[in-house]
């Protein structure tokens, strides 16, 4: 158009993330929106396999997601650190130990995400790999009831440390010490090889790539540390 040519930055943005990103995506999308108020951006948050379904139907600009399929032409980018911890309540008989072993947690009631998740997958592979099962007591599908079923006691589970963003010091929540954790992964910025993407959606994946750590850490109330 004739805005992309003279360098004028607008139009819409159309981002898909999985639903841990759903923690500082917007974050990061509020100095890029400050930058240029010319672009308006649509946040489709689901999870990933929801997310890919939205990829191969090209429905959005650019994706990010944690699991890399290996299946698909796409161009990938790392842009921030997603490690998955052990997540207990406060007053969990484990909270204070050192070290916990993997059997210690396979033998614990579990809280999982939904198939179709993205952070069910990484767990299952890592517990798999070891040949432990895990004692799935109850199934959700989202990070929030997880949390609020950690806190009322049904069990412990393992979700990125973002979504304890927001907790603050008085968290009902603790992350457990245990052996093999945190699994580290990253979010990546995704999208189709083929693709030529717009303007906005370059300037954002540019801005993700070249700022997004320095901007999460100047905008984070609180530092999550694992
Ligand atoms: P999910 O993905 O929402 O599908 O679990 C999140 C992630 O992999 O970080």
């Amino acid at each position: 158009t004739v805005a992309d040519l003279k360098g004028v930055k607008q139009g819409l943005l159309r981002l898909a993330v999985v639903t841990t990103a759903k923690y500082v995506v917007p974050r990061l999308l509020g100095p890029f929106c400050q930058r240029y108020p010319g672009i308006e951006v649509s946040l489709q948050v689901t999870n990933h396999e929801i997310l890919m379904e939205r990829f191969s139907q090209n429905q959005d600009d650019l994706y990010i997601l944690s699991q890399v399929p290996d299946n698909l032409d796409m161009k990938v980018q790392p842009f921030l650190e997603n490690p998955l911890v052990v997540l207990a309540p406060r007053n969990h008989h484990l909270a204070n130990e050192k070290n916990i072993s993997l059997e210690a947690i396979a033998n614990e009631p579990f809280i999982m995400r939904e198939p179709g998740s993205g952070t069910r997958q990484a767990v299952q592979k890592m517990f798999e790999k070891e040949g432990l099962g895990l004692k799935v007591k109850l199934e959700l599908g989202s990070n929030e009831a997880i949390k609020q079923a950690i806190a009322g006691g049904l069990g412990i589970s393992v979700l990125s440390s973002h979504t304890l963003a927001l907790e603050g010091g008085t968290s009902q929540l603790t992350i457990l010490d245990v052996q093999n954790f945190p699994i580290e992964r990253h979010w990546y910025v995704v999208y189709p090889s083929g693709k030529q993407l717009s303007v906005v959606a370059r300037t954002f994946f540019e801005y993700l790539v070249s700022e997004g750590k320095q901007v999460l850490d100047e905008t984070s109330v609180l530092k999550v540390t694992v």
